[in-house]
Order: C-alpha cells, then structure tokens, then sequence
C-alpha cells in the first residue's frame, strides 16, 4: 500500500487552504493536528509501512505536519491583523488623547536666556564636561593653591596607582572652561555665551547639589569697557525678568576678572519692598562678573594690549528658581512627573 499519494493531496489541500475566521481555522488546525487528526493517523500507520517506503512516507508526512503549523500560523497571523484594521476603521470610537510632553524648567529657561543674548549677537558654544586642570583652572589664573582646586569641590577622575586622585582630569566645577576653550579656536571679536552642566562635591540638601547648570557669558574685542557690561547684563535682566527690573552691582572677586563684581536685581516676588525671598533686601543676587583678567587673555594667546573683554556667568537652577518660585534644587533632578507636568504650557 502506497499512501504517498494520499500524503501529496493533503500537501496540495493545505497549500489551498484559506480560512474565513478564527473558528474555521481552528477547526481546519484540529482536524490535521488533533489527537485523532489526519497526521497523528499518519504517524500511527507508519509501522506498517514497508521498509524500503519508510524514508520518503517520513518525509512525506514530515513535510505535511510542517505545512500545517506554519499555514495556520499565517493565516491566524492575517486574521489578527485584518481585524485590527477592522478596529480602527470604526469612526464612532472616541479619539485617543494625545499628552504633549513638557520641556525641563531647565532647558526652558537656557533656552529662553539663549534667545535674548542671541538677539544681541551672542553666539552659543559648549565644551566638554570631562576637563583638565589647564581649562578649568590655570589658564583662568587660578593660583596653585587657590582653594576652588580643593579636593572637597572638585570631582577628579583618575587615580595613580597607589589610589591618589590626580589632579589633572576632572569634571569642570564651572563653564568658565568654555571661554579657555573658545578663545584657544577662535580669534576676536568673540562674543558667545556657554550653557552647560557643572559638578562639585558637595552634599545634597534643597540649597545645594553636586551637579547644576551654569551660562557663561564672554565678549572680546577692541575698547570693550565695563559700562558696555553693565548694559548688557541690563538689558538682559529686564528680558528675562521684566521691564520694571532694576539691577545694581557689588564689588567682588573672580581670579579671571579684574575688577569683578555679583550683580543683583530688583526682587521680583515684593519689587524691592523687602521679603522673606530676598531676605527683606529688595535684592537678589544672579550673576558674577568682570573684565576679563589680561592674564587670562594673554595666557590664551590673546592681545592684552590691543584687547579687552568682560565675563559673567550664572547659576540656571537659581534663575528658574527665582521665575518658577521652586525651593528645593532636588526636584530639578528627580523627575518627578508631578513637578514636571507643570511646566507644559511654556516651551
Ligand atoms: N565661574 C564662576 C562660578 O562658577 C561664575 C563667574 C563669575 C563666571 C564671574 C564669570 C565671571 O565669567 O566673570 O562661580
């Protein structure tokens, strides 16, 4: 008895086979696959199959078994999909809401600090979080032994072999990096400012973390004085902050600025009245700033004699603090969506 024949029909019938739903294909799956169906049949016949037929009948009903699973794979495959289709094609389901993301306060308030310096021509730079000791420090005529190099501000990476930190690759405690970095590519006039995440080592409280953000600012040029400081950190200040922003600048010290000064604007949350905020000062302090140093043009290969600039820098988390009122620095890195979904309508 020859059953190969029988076999190749069935091949021929599943090839052919087309199911019209779920249930039909079931049924078509039970009636070759099931306990009692045609292929389990086929295997139970096998025994009697003479010797010399038993390879090609093996390979016949081999290759029927495997036919049947992979038709009723695709078909159950077709079925799904075609279904599916049938789902969105019915108009009278309610759309699915669309949730708009939120930008970070942080990132919208570099961007909107981009935006105003970049209307007065400031280009934007970066530059690596990963520094030397070159960048962040000496070429910004920081002292050998100035304390910012203190291992208790600075993150160092390497270590010697006998575990000692070294001291020439850390990450950057401020983006006053960039300026060394900006004026080493590029000759003046450079006018550009330079966002970007900063690192010391510090414990975690609300008033204090170990990374935040910072935006440098930095122009060079012929005759740049400190009246064109003062102006532009002005201007600046009543974009951001309001029209009716006063400013007012206190002498200070920076090793890469000669003279330095911390400014400080009106308060906005009483309008200099005096609150708890400003500490019943009317004031609030935002930036520092200067002439840049001529040390630091000269050891950048800058002209001292033929250029001058000025520098400022500040804190972001401190501007969206005072903008958004948010008292605690933690939950600027904690990414709670609570916190964060309420800065969807700005951008
Ligand atoms: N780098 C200073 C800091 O991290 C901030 C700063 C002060 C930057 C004065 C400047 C500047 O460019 O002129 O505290």
């Amino acid at each position: 008895m020859n059953l190969i024949p029988e076999i190749e029909k069935y091949i021929r019938e599943v090839h052919e086979f087309k199911a019209k739903n779920p249930e039909d294909l079931e049924q078509f799956r039970i009636r070759f696959l099931g306990k009692k169906g045609i292929v389990p049949e086929f295997f139970k016949q096998f025994k009697e199959v003479p010797p010399e037929q038993k390879k090609e009948f093996g390979q016949h009903i081999n290759q029927l078994k495997q036919l049947v699973q992979e038709r009723v794979n695709t078909l159950r495959h077709s079925l799904k999909k075609h279904q599916t289709k049938h789902h969105y094609t019915d108009l009278t389901l309610p759309g699915d809401p669309f949730v708009p993301g939120s930008r970070h306060p942080l990132s919208i308030v570099r961007n909107e600090i981009i935006s105003i310096f970049s209307r007065i021509g400031f280009t934007v730079s970066e530059g690596p979080e990963i520094e030397d000791d070159t960048h962040v420090f000496s070429k910004l005529n920081f002292p050998p032994d100035h304390p910012a190099r203190d291992m208790q501000d600075t993150f160092f990476i390497e270590k010697d072999p006998d575990g000692e930190s070294r001291h020439d690759v850390l990450l950057r405690t401020h983006t006053s990096s960039v300026q060394v970095r900006v004026m080493e590519n590029q000759k003046p006039p450079i006018r550009t400012i330079s966002p970007g995440r900063v690192f010391r080592n510090e414990a975690i409280s609300p008033r204090a973390h170990c990374i935040f953000h910072q935006i440098e600012g930095l122009y060079i040029d012929t005759d740049v004085s400190f009246a064109q400081l003062k102006q532009t950190l002005y201007y600046f200040s009543r974009a951001f902050f309001g029209p009716e922003t006063n400013v007012r600048f206190r002498p200070s010290y920076f090793p890469f600025t000669e003279p330095s000064a911390e400014m400080d604007i009106t308060c906005m949350l009483c309008g200099g009245k005096g609150c708890n905020v400003c500490k019943y000062t009317g004031w609030l302090e935002i930036l520092g700033c200067g002439m840049v140093d001529p040390n630091v043009l000269e050891f950048n290969g800058i002209d001292s004699e033929k250029y001058t600039g000025f520098a400022f820098g500040m804190g972001i988390e401190r501007i969206a603090m005072l903008k958004y009122q948010i008292n605690d620095l933690r939950l600027y890195f904690e990414n709670d969506l609570r916190f964060l979904e309420q800065f969807s309508a700005d951008f």
